[in-house]
């Protein structure tokens, strides 16, 4: 008798994956930082129902302290905590070193403070999130609304198109432009340099606070990238 080949997982299968995978970086009894949008949504279910006790979250949007308070999650300010073991979040593009493109969900300001607040950032993502080069999925680059149109101009010279998301308001009150026709060679130069435009509140490139693990859901299962 010939085995029934299995269908493959779909995305969101993917996602529950490596949310449940991630349980495996969380210690009892700390305080662990969480992302934010789908592939996270996942990862708090996970956490919800795996009984492990721990000392509170540090969300990253209002999403997430919603969903995570929703589920009994304690939800702490990042002023009451100097740093965090680890931090799991999504995101929209990861490279072979671990840099990353996120903000799909408007949340990359809080991101990346609490990123900065963890010693180890552990990226879930399912495989079609992985590229050779940064810049597939457009750029979100967080601005101070009346900055927009000359953060525009500047992306324009670059060679790029920046469009306002229509209808975003992010949690700092601020707008998110994405950004298309980029190629990010040196993610890490690109990120401080756009940084520092006048306007800028957050760019979406985590080349700083880059992934140190990234759990990749695949058709083969969760494989471990280390950075
Ligand atoms: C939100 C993010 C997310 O991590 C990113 O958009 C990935 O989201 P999803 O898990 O829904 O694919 O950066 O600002």
């Amino acid at each position: 008798m010939t085995a029934t080949p299995s269908a493959p997982m779909t995305q969101d299968q993917l996602k529950t994956l490596v949310g449940q995978a991630a349980l495996a970086y969380v210690t009892p009894d700390t305080v662990v930082g969480v992302g934010t949008g789908s592939t996270v949504d996942k990862f708090i279910d996970a956490l919800a129902a795996s009984g492990i006790r721990i000392a509170g979250a540090v969300s990253s949007s209002v999403r997430s302290t919603e969903r995570m308070k929703a589920l009994g999650i304690a939800v702490l300010e990042a002023s009451e905590v100097s740093s965090l073991d680890v931090y799991i979040d999504g995101a929209d593009e990861i490279d072979h070193q671990g840099h990353m493109v996120k903000g799909g969900g408007a949340a990359l300001t809080r991101e990346k403070i609490v990123a900065d607040l963890a010693k180890t950032f552990v990226c879930i993502a399912d495989e079609s999130k992985q590229v050779e080069a940064l810049g597939r999925f457009p750029l979100p680059v967080e601005v101070i609304p009346m900055a927009a149109a000359q953060i525009t101009r500047r992306f324009a010279a670059m060679g790029a198109t920046a469009r306002l998301r229509e209808g975003c308001v992010t949690d700092n009150s601020c707008h998110i432009l994405d950004v298309t026709g980029l190629r990010i060679t040196d993610p890490a130069a690109f990120e401080a340099d756009v940084n520092q435009w006048p306007g800028v509140v957050t760019v979406g490139v985590f080349a700083r606070n880059k992934a140190s693990v990234c759990l990749l859901g695949t058709a083969e299962g969760v494989k471990t990238l280390t950075f």
